[in-house]
């Protein structure tokens, strides 16, 4: 080879590797994917060592940390979050367990640089995001960051749609332990959201840094889809406001049947450590009294959600501060067994929720979202004891003494609570049994009615199993049906198929609604921001025929049927899939 065409290649080499490295991040203090040594004679890619920490190490108990949306919303800047890192080290807040400082929309420039990436904004964070990480690890704290895996975040800013490794990348150069990614329009992408956070998995892992991801998403059912296969946490709520009914309502979403089947007593059979439920950010400090504050953070502690507090720590009195740093309470949520609690008496406005914990003890709170001041009662039956137990307070921090076979908490509050450590030391405490995988799952060959499923997920009404949504016989033009589901008004619901081939289903409204008014039925593949819509029956009145509707729907993991219309009774009748068992005897 001559010396000039030798000359043009090594210049050509440099230039590709000189553009891939400025499309894989935005950083020039990247990290590489140099082989890493564990073992003397062992060398493991860089990759393998972060998708072990990122499957297998990462937030094994639920995260702690702030947020700064629920205080500041848009309005954030370098100077006013350095003084809260400075904030979580001086209240003491680090120490008690709050390690991710995260940075919530608006961080970004409006526009991404000439070469496609994100930077912060000019005015508002000057000395960029890399020194703004490097000032919070300074203080023994770990950086978060938000982000969008739509074309835009929700407040109209760049978003990592067909920007994800090269964003993932900058993130890690950046020092970035922790992406909150939204879904504003998300719906846009033409992907499930399944295959959206696949694909941030994987960048994440590729940049080489292990980052917890928290998939946000108001409530899409990242447990009923597998989000702890992606990510390690997942939001179960829409955005929670800083007011009483809105924390019972996000507590809800977790802890009762707003988005799940009855069935399954709440969500805490899938959650554990490295997968959390996610309520939504604390709103402890913005709540009216300490009385609201104590019941908001005892709540989430019970559920094992995830502790990010959302107040001006700056500013923050010396009650939000004990409150926010309870050793004995923050000792509930931390537990190593990781298991959530879950409500054992729901009265109404009184709830008793029980947590078991790794040490033989278990954690119970006594609530009263009423008006009136109440006594609870729980017996030892509910929490797996008998006899005579020992009680502690755990707020006031002090042993109550023997209780035999119950204990009473005494004019309790409205909107306050008890939370006791009830037991001794020793072997940990039985849950109840989780609802099994194949009551909710499509596991036999055959034909499997939806009915005799539990849906993983719902939003507004569930349907009825083989009744109408009035609970009657189902019947449509005439023609009487004994398995199906049967809905009433607006009804959204999502079943586990797993390996099915064949959906089908006869629609129409009900003959016993007389209404004028139209309803329609559709099919999705998966969740709604996934948009991949397998079936649209278009308006359906009363005098509409039945329309009989066969769906390929091989690879299809989660069926999501949506039935809308106000108050309209409409019927998926005899709803079934079939599954055929893979052709073994197929050539080669
Ligand atoms: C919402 C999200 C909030 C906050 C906000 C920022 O979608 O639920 O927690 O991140 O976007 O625009």
């Amino acid at each position: 080879m001559r010396l000039r065409d030798f000359c043009r290649k090594v210049f050509f080499v440099v230039l590709v590797m000189v553009f891939l490295i400025g499309v894989t991040s935005c950083s020039s203090e990247r990290s590489t994917n140099q082989a890493v040594k564990t073992s003397p004679g062992h060398a493991v890619d860089q990759e393998t060592v972060t998708r072990n920490v990122y499957e297998n190490e990462l937030a094994r108990t639920p995260p702690m940390g702030w947020n700064s949306w629920n205080c500041f919303h848009k309005d954030i800047n370098e100077v006013q979050i350095k003084q809260i890192a400075d904030a979580m080290v001086d209240s003491g807040m680090r120490d008690a367990g709050y390690e991710y400082l995260v940075l919530d929309d608006a961080w970004m420039a409006p526009e991404r640089d000439s070469n496609g990436c994100l930077v912060g904004d000019p005015k508002r964070f000057p000395s960029g995001m890399k020194a703004l990480g490097d000032y919070i690890h300074s203080k023994g704290l770990k950086f978060g960051i938000y982000e969008d895996r739509g074309h835009s975040t929700c407040q109209q800013l760049p978003g990592s749609f067909e920007h994800e490794q090269v964003d993932m990348s900058t993130f890690a150069a950046w020092g970035v332990d922790y992406i909150k990614l939204d879904s504003c329009f998300a719906e846009n992408n033409g992907r499930l959201t399944t295959e959206d956070y696949t694909i941030y998995k994987n960048c994440i892992i590729k940049a080489g840094r292990p980052i917890v991801l928290s998939i946000s998403d108001f409530g899409n059912g990242g447990w009923a889809w597998d989000g702890k296969d992606m990510a390690h946490l997942w939001r179960t709520s829409g955005d929670i406001g800083a007011d009483i009914r809105s924390v019972y309502n996000c507590a809800e979403t977790s802890a009762g049947d707003r988005h799940i089947h009855s069935a399954f007593n709440g969500l805490w059979q899938f959650a554990g450590p490295g997968h959390w439920n996610d309520p939504d950010m604390l709103q402890v400090g913005n709540l009216p009294n300490p009385v609201e504050d104590r019941t908001h953070f005892s709540l989430w502690c019970i559920l094992a959600a995830p502790l990010m507090a959302g107040n001006d720590l700056r500013s923050m009195s010396d009650t939000v501060r004990d409150i926010l740093t309870a050793p004995e309470v923050i000792a509930v949520n931390q537990d190593p067994r990781g298991i959530q609690g879950y409500k054992i008496h729901d009265g109404g406005d009184i709830e008793i929720y029980n947590k078991p914990l790794h040490d033989g003890t278990t954690a119970v709170l006594l609530l009263n979202k009423g008006s009136e001041n109440a006594d609870i009662t729980v017996t030892w039956d509910k929490i797996m004891l008998s006899g005579k137990q020992k009680v502690r307070d755990l707020w006031a921090r002090e042993d109550l003494g023997d209780y035999k076979d119950s204990y009473t908490a005494e004019n309790v509050l409205q909107h306050g609570h008890q939370l006791i450590r009830v037991g001794s030391i020793g072997a940990p405490l039985p849950t109840p049994e989780p609802v099994p995988v194949d009551k909710y799952t499509v596991n036999n060959s055959g034909i499997t009615y939806l009915s005799d499923l539990y849906y993983v997920w719902k939003n507004n009404n569930g349907p009825n199993s083989d009744k109408n949504g009035n609970g009657n016989q189902i019947t449509i033009n005439g023609v009487t049906y004994d398995k199906g589901l049967g809905c009433r008004g607006t009804t959204k619901v999502m079943y586990k198929l797993n390996n099915a081939t064949l959906f089908s289903a006869v629609i129409g409204l009900d003959d016993s609604y007389s209404g004028d008014r139209t309803g329609r039925f559709r099919v999705f593949n998966e969740d709604l921001f996934g948009n991949r819509v397998l079936f649209d029956s278009g308006r359906m009145s009363k005098d509409s025929p039945a329309k009989s509707i066969d769906l390929d729907v091989k690879g299809v993991k989660c069926l999501l049927l949506v039935f809308e219309g106000r108050n309209v009774l409409g019927n998926l009748a005899d709803a079934r899939v079939i599954s055929t068992e893979p052709d073994t005897e197929a050539c080669e």
